[in-house]
């Protein structure tokens, strides 16, 4: 069995009504007992999805998981949603800095971490997540960006117990692009090494390390036997439950 024990996780993003649940049921069907000695799932809904799923999913071992929260505790931030409520809506996992809200939020690294701090305070595992745009790695700058937007991310206080990295090139999300075998294998082992330093060996070597942007069953495989990928976080292909079990199956 691979070490960490690898998780396939769904961004649903701005998907998703009460119908979707549907969905998700057959997610909790096809989840085998093989595939469950193997493989953890998480389904991350939009927020309004989040209390329903958290509920339908208990007991069937797939986490639930959120794709933001904001920094504060609460307050008036009129709109936003805090970590504390995530975990009292039963999501175990939270998305932070997700390129889309980077570039439509321009959520910085700073903004990041404090998120994650949150979400750690309040029990949750942030899925921290980095990654160059298209003109960033035209220009090799790549291991540069996602060595930057690393070391600002993820705050003090993290461990294998409350952290999981994504690396998304920001070019390959929803695009069917993805990088090839020797460029994800390279980044993901920079950030197995910065995490070392930053973590220290043990604690470093047993964080899971996604990768992301474009994952569909047919490539799965590829991608998730390249050393240092832990898993895949997946956005379009998570929709139906026939692509996201056959992209879990990848293991
Ligand atoms: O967070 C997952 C995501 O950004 C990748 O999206 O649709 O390319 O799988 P997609």
């Amino acid at each position: 069995n691979s070490f960490p024990r690898p998780l396939v996780a769904g961004n649903w993003k701005m998907n998703g009504l009460r119908a979707s649940h549907e969905e998700l049921i057959k997610m909790q069907k096809g989840y085998s007992a093989e595939l469950k000695g193997k493989v953890d799932l998480l389904i991350c809904p939009p927020a309004t999805l989040v209390h329903a799923f958290a509920h339908a999913n208990l007991g069937s071992r797939i986490g639930t998981g959120a794709q933001d929260c904001h920094a504060q505790q609460s307050g008036a931030y009129t709109g936003e949603i805090s970590a504390e409520m995530l975990a009292d809506c039963g999501a175990s996992y939270v998305i932070v800095g997700h390129s889309e809200r980077r570039q439509y939020q321009k959520e910085k690294d700073a903004d990041v971490a404090e998120k994650a701090t949150a979400a750690h305070q309040n029990g949750l595992i942030a899925i921290v997540c980095v990654g160059e745009t298209q003109q960033e790695r035209e220009a090799g700058r790549t291991l540069a960006v996602v060595r930057k937007q690393l070391k600002g991310s993820i705050p003090a206080g993290s461990s294998a117990d409350n952290l999981v990295v994504a690396y998304e090139p920001v070019w390959a999300i929803g695009t069917g692009l993805t990088p090839t075998a020797k460029d994800v294998e390279e980044v993901h082992a920079l950030i197995r090494s910065d995490l070392r330093r930053i973590l220290g060996k043990v604690e470093a070597d047993k964080v899971r390390i996604l990768y992301g942007g474009s994952v569909k069953p047919s490539n799965a495989k590829e991608l998730m036997s390249v050393p240092n990928v832990n898993g895949a976080l997946v956005g379009g292909a998570s929709l139906k439950a026939d692509d996201f079990l056959g992209i879990a199956t990848a293991y």
